[in-house]
């Protein structure tokens, strides 16, 4: 009741909207509708009550309500069934324990902290309380493994298009799933499997996109290679410093992941693989792979029909490369 509470108080803001017509719309008692009222101020909502023209939304504060993520979500698949947790050791984690239980495709976990964030390569990723977006999408594609690297590309390509959609700036992608602004991470996604008889059973997307950290926000050994959005609106945009609002980025995220998705479940591989390509900052780079034990050095050339890298190496041999770390020769902090 409280999120319908809301979401027509957002409808219709910035006007008033009467404790009598909420009565009406929602078919309950005026007052629930006053209960409901106080339990959003409780939460931080800024609501100004008149007892003439009744109730005003003034202030959305930033916090993670499913009830407003869902709210006009024009979604097919992804995000019909959200989670919330305070705090959790990894969204990823969480997803798999629900995936394994049966949970429905598309469910999306969302935390507002992880205490054991997990990065590739066995990295820890830094998920500082309500600092970021830490969220996890659990798939069931009908694809087959060898296309699983294109759906990890595709994770790229909604975030990068949800970030121009939702506050007008244009991020690159570093091969294979690193959203970069000027130069620094500002988004990484994690993507696991679980196969089943040589099939994909289901997958998890975990992204972690740095939203409202300033930079001392971020642990020194990784400050001079990450960036959120906040500080870069500041940087670039003249921005005032003011914290993002979560959910309208979670919301472009999932909509744009959900209309990748499609792409995918009808076979569209190629066009997700062009959206990657423009805006890859990686190809026509001087590139350095390493991998297991081998390190080489060449350029990013394109990427395969299953979203390796290819690379003219120097020795002459051009390779594809499915997984390993890259650095992107010329890319401030990745050289
Ligand atoms: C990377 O190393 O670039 C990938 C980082 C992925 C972080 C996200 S945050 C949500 C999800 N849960 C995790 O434990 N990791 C991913």
């Amino acid at each position: 009741m409280r999120a319908k509470v809301l979401n027509k108080l957002i409808e219709v803001s910035p006007e008033y909207v009467s404790g009598e017509q909420l009565s009406c719309d929602l078919g309950v008692t005026r007052t629930s509708v006053w209960k409901c009222i106080n339990e959003l101020k409780k939460e931080g909502y800024v609501i100004d009550s008149s007892t003439k023209k009744g109730y005003r939304l003034l202030e959305l504060p930033d916090i993670i309500s499913v009830g407003e993520i869902t709210c006009l979500l024009d979604t097919a698949v992804v995000g019909k069934e959200i989670r919330y947790l305070p705090t959790v050791d990894s969204t990823n984690n969480y997803a798999k324990k629900i995936a394994q239980e049966g949970c429905t495709d598309g469910a999306v976990v969302i935390a507002d902290c992880q205490s054991n964030g997990r990065g590739r390569m066995g990295r820890n990723w830094n998920s500082a309380d309500k600092k970021g977006i830490w969220m996890s999408v659990l798939l069931r594609p009908s694809i087959s493994i060898e296309d699983v690297q294109v759906i990890t590309l595709a994770a790229s390509v909604a975030v990068v298009n949800a970030i121009k959609d939702s506050l007008g700036i244009e991020a690159g992608i570093k091969w294979p799933n690193d959203v970069l602004l000027d130069g620094k991470k500002v988004c990484g996604i994690l993507t696991e499997m679980s196969l089943e008889m040589e099939r994909v059973n289901y997958l998890v997307l975990g992204i972690g996109l740095n939203v409202n950290q300033d930079t001392v926000d971020f642990p020194e050994e990784i400050a001079d290679r990450a960036i959120s959005l906040k500080s870069y609106l500041m940087e670039n945009m003249n921005a005032s410093g003011k914290t993002l609002r979560r959910v309208e980025l979670i919301k472009s995220i999932l909509y744009n992941l959900d209309s990748i998705y499609a792409k995918i479940n009808s076979g569209r591989l190629n066009e997700i693989l062009d959206d990657w390509r423009k805006n890859a900052l990686t190809l026509g780079r001087e590139v350095c792979i390493t991998h297991k034990d081998m390190k080489y050095i060449g350029i990013a050339r394109d990427i395969t029909s299953e979203g390796k890298l290819v690379v003219d190496c120097r020795d002459g041999i051009t390779r594809e490369v499915l997984s390993g770390e890259v650095s992107v020769r010329g890319l401030l902090g990745y050289i």
